[in-house]
């Protein structure tokens, strides 16, 4: 599908109209995009291309992809440009998924409902997925349509966001503190960086899509930061009080394998209350810009309430 065609079905949805219908809209899109970008499977070699989809395709809940779309609208960018930005977050968030998954890492056999991709697969063509994911990630945001000077900040903030200052520096925090005792500030350096800096990045790229000042890029950045927090620690309980039938992954794990988590650090109670300061500390970041009604702001307000009150 051309990015014309995308384009002109653009999911424009009232600001009034529930976030579900939001969301459905933008997930609809999101999804036609991803699977006319990632490499068809029958593509040479079809079972690193089977596993890439397989990774991507299935049905994950696609928050960050909402959030770049909604800061996105904040920043009245064009869909065409967001889509490219949502695919490339998305494409690091499974490879992290794929890798966090392998035996070396937290040996998981079940992602999204589904086998993990080592298991439906083999453990060398998931590595090679997370490799050729990332290296796709970076491909889309290259050629997306976007000025030059923008794309290369956007290069640039999905690889701060990837790298040893982000996703991976926290795995590799996260797989060294394994049975180790943790005080709340490294906790929350280890969160901030392993999946904090991702829903950051989904925050940040998708504002720098368009056109925002810099007294709304700090508000913004204020924002993300705390979405990006909570976000674990939401994570962190539920995989305490949900089920695996719930989660689509494997409930329980984080006691079992010993992993600092804000449960085990500070009990079920506080991490919830800790993520509901956090959800305020989102909403306060926002009504810096405007009141709770205002249209560029409904959806990340939205979907802040979402990522610390989400049951999966
Ligand atoms: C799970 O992320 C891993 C973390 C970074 C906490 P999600 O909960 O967003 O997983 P999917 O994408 O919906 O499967
Ligand atoms: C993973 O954290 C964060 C990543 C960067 C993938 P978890 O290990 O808690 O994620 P889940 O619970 O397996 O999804
Ligand atoms: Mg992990
Ligand atoms: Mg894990
Ligand atoms: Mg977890």
């Amino acid at each position: 599908m051309s990015v014309a065609s995308l384009s002109a079905r653009a999911a424009s949805v009232p600001p009034a109209a529930p976030l579900t219908d939001w969301i459905a809209a933008h997930q609809a899109r999101f999804e036609r995009f991803v699977h006319g970008c990632l490499p068809a499977e029958e593509r040479e070699p079809p079972r690193l291309h089977a596993a890439m989809r397989y990774a991507v395709l299935n049905g994950g809940k696609r928050v960050r992809p909402a959030l770049v779309y909604a800061a996105g609208e904040f920043s009245s960018a064009t869909d065409a440009a967001l889509d490219p930005i949502a695919a490339a977050i998305e494409f690091v968030h499974a490879y992290s998924l794929v890798h966090d998954d392998m035996p070396c890492m937290d040996d998981d056999v079940l992602r999204r409902g589904k086998p993990t991709v080592h298991v439906a697969f083999d453990e060398a063509t998931a590595m090679l997925t997370g490799d050729a994911l990332q290296a796709e990630a970076f491909m889309v945001l290259a050629n997306a349509p976007v000025a030059a000077d923008t794309c290369v900040t956007l290069i640039r903030e999905l690889a701060q966001a990837a790298g040893t200052q982000g996703m991976c520096g926290g795995q590799a925090i996260d797989l060294a503190a394994v049975g180790r005792p943790m005080n709340a500030a490294e906790l929350e350096t280890m969160h901030r960086m392993k999946t904090g800096a991702l829903l950051r990045a989904s925050v940040t790229m998708g504002a720098a899509a368009g056109r925002v000042t810099a007294i709304e890029r700090v508000a913004l950045e204020r924002y993300a930061d705390a979405i990006g927090l909570a976000f674990q620690i939401v994570d962190d309980l539920l995989d305490t009080v949900a089920t695996s039938a719930e989660l689509g992954k494997t409930a329980g794990k984080d006691l079992r394998q010993s992993k600092p988590t804000y449960v085990s650090v500070l009990g079920i109670e506080a991490a919830r209350r800790w993520a509901e300061r956090l959800r305020h500390e989102a909403h306060d970041a926002l009504s810096t810009l405007g009141t709770e009604a205002h249209p560029r702001t409904v959806r990340l307000r939205q979907l802040a309430d979402l990522i610390v009150q989400r049951r999966s």
